[in-house]
């Protein structure tokens, strides 16, 4: 395919305003799916994305569409939409010319319609932007309108109105594709330069590095080499994405496709890394200094977690988190030892959905009994003298929400200690800037922002660096043995609340034992809260009158299966998912 007939563009927009759908649409429009084989949301790929109606991983698909006489080659790439999920967004836009920007006309633009459109035009990519849902009797297409035109600084005209799911007007967003995105650009005549925007390990095929190719062109067989990590290999093979892996002869600059490497490890196919080839050493000298294109930043970890088997099957859980590592660059973990639950590991993760997905992954694909500890920002712990001070991360947050719950969401933010920075106009609603910890904004905070707006309120975070605060360890004591996995650092003025709360909550998570077991939240030697939890009677039927052996039965059996899932914490038994009950109530 000439250059000039490719476009390369991604969809971007915020969770659920329907880019997945949307992909149907266009690879029904272009008969990339035979219609059998379509499926709603096809290209998520995932058993997981299916069920929970998310895009979890970005997804490239190649398309051909006839525009005036023309052949064309489309790539798209589908991209999640949930903030935990941001980078791989950052990784799709570098591989691409330009972005769909795709706003659901019932909801209008949300905070991550904004993270990702800055991102976007960061990069310089083409902007198109489409109103979605227009089908909805309560879309409200003139103000999600004024809203786009407002932000872009564009003609209402510019602006199209589709449903992806009646399929009405889609067509106009390819024609539009071609239009107005550049053409992708680079020299075939030059070395290899290809970018890898992300990559994947397939148990057939060993690593698979989803590429851009920027220059030059990379053929099945030839030599290559990877210029950060200076791994050579050789590409086994090349294609594209249908979306399934289609080999080709080869891959031209401007093309998106994948190359099958023989390496062993994902870790020396890093992301951000640019492949060229080997050969091009031995036709010019300088070559030899081929310039890597802009790789990505690394992704941080915003909330850590320990995770622990039930089994004591550790060996197990480091084999599957090396596993899972390999097609998550995200998920960070280092062993650690708890007093409590013995070896596990120390869990970095991109927030509190790419924690429940892993932890889901794991015991579903590696058939593991996980406890996972609550979760938890990372403090820098410093020692002045005999003190111990901490430092916590602090974030950039942007809050969207319509003009009359400005009131309920600013005294949300005082409550989590926000600070407030700037009020900006968008339409009929405001974006409110906030600094604020992360810890106020990680865990739980987003079901309590849509409460205090009716839902209307959304949120996207950054971290922006680390501020010393007033902060305090406090530990938890289950039947007067301070358990580690509990303990937190909380800010002092918050303590007297959070220690009242914890030993009230763990009294409810927990279940009686055959003896009582106190349950206290302190500081160093000082105790700030404590609850009991009363002995359980001799015979736990024995309320049940009349002696109803069913029903007896019944109570054993949910005996039993509460067992299952029970772990000793000192000398007390409690459910492995208390941590995350905690985090949740
Ligand atoms: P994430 O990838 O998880 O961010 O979501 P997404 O943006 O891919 O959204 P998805 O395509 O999964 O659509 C979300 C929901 O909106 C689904 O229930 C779709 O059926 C529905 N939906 C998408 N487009 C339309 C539309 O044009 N009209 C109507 N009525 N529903 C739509």
């Amino acid at each position: 395919m000439e250059q000039d007939k490719i476009r390369n563009f991604c969809i971007i927009a915020h969770i659920d305003h329907g880019k997945s759908t949307l992909a149907d649409r266009f690879l029904e429009l272009t008969k990339t799916v035979e219609s059998r084989q379509m499926k709603e949301q096809y290209l998520d790929r995932m058993d997981l994305e299916r069920e929970r109606g998310i895009t979890i991983k970005l997804q490239p698909v190649r398309m051909k569409y006839h525009y005036k006489g023309d052949e064309y080659e489309l790539n798209l790439i589908d991209t999640p939409g949930h903030v935990d999920f941001g980078y791989e967004v950052s990784r799709s836009l570098a591989a691409v010319e330009g972005a769909i920007l795709l706003v659901d006309a019932t909801q209008g633009i949300q905070a991550q319609t904004l993270a990702n459109l800055y991102q976007a035009e960061k990069i310089g990519l083409k902007i198109i932007p489409v109103i979605n849902k227009i089908d909805l009797p309560n879309a409200d297409i003139e103000n999600t309108i004024k809203e786009l035109s407002e932000l872009l600084k564009i003609n209402n005209r510019e602006i199209l109105q589709v449903s992806a799911k009646t399929g009405e007007n889609v067509e106009a967003i390819p024609i539009k594709a071609i239009q107005s995105i550049p053409e992708p650009g680079g020299e075939l005549k030059k070395p290899l330069r290809a970018l890898i925007f992300d990559s994947n390990y397939d148990s057939y095929r060993g690593v698979v590095a989803y590429v851009r190719v920027v220059d030059g062109e990379i053929k099945k067989g030839d030599r290559i080499k990877f210029i950060a990590t200076k791994v050579e290999d050789v590409a086994l093979e090349v294609g594209f994405f249908s979306p399934d892996y289609k080999p080709k002869e080869s891959l031209k600059a401007g093309e998106i496709g994948y190359i099958v490497t023989g390496l062993k490890e994902v870790s020396q196919c890093g992301v951000g890394d640019t492949i060229t080839q080997v050969e091009s050493r031995k036709l010019k000298v300088e070559s030899y200094n081929i310039n890597p294109l802009p790789g990505y930043k690394k992704p941080v970890p915003m909330v850590y977690a320990g995770l622990y088997t039930i089994d004591g099957e550790v060996n197990k859980l480091r084999e599957a988190l090396g596993k899972l590592k390999l097609n998550d660059a995200a998920l960070s973990y280092e062993p650690e030892n708890s007093k409590a639950f013995g070896f596990g590991y120390k869990c970095g993760f991109l927030g509190t959905l790419h924690l429940e997905i892993v932890k889901e992954r794991l015991e579903r694909e590696y058939e593991l009994n996980l406890i996972i500890t609550t979760p938890q920002v990372a403090y820098h712990e410093k020692r002045i003298g005999s003190k111990i001070e901490y430092e916590e991360p602090w974030a950039k947050v942007e809050i969207i929400c319509p003009v009359k719950y400005i009131g309920p969401v600013m005294e949300l933010m005082n409550n989590v200690r926000g600070v407030y920075k700037l009020t900006r106009y968008i339409g009929e609603r405001v974006i409110l800037d906030y600094e604020t910890p992360l810890s106020s904004v990680i865990v739980n905070f987003y079901d309590k922002l849509k409460s205090v707006s009716s839902g209307y309120a959304s949120l996207n975070y950054e971290i922006i660096g680390y501020l010393s605060g007033d902060l305090v360890k406090m530990d938890v004591l289950v039947a007067g043995e301070k358990i580690d996995v509990l303990s937190q650092i909380v800010h002092r003025n918050q303590l007297k609340q959070k220690a009242q709360s914890i030993v009230k909550k763990l009294k409810e998570l927990i279940p009686r034992q055959w003896f009582e077991v106190s349950l206290q939240a302190a500081i160093g030697g000082k105790i700030l809260a404590r609850e009991d939890i009363p002995a359980l009677k001799k015979d736990v039927t024995g309320y049940l009158y009349g002696g109803d052996i069913t029903r007896k039965r019944k109570l054993w059996e949910k005996q039993k299966e509460g067992k299952k899932k029970m772990k000793k914490l000192g000398r007390v038994d409690i459910p492995t998912d208390v941590f995350i009950n905690l985090m949740k109530s």
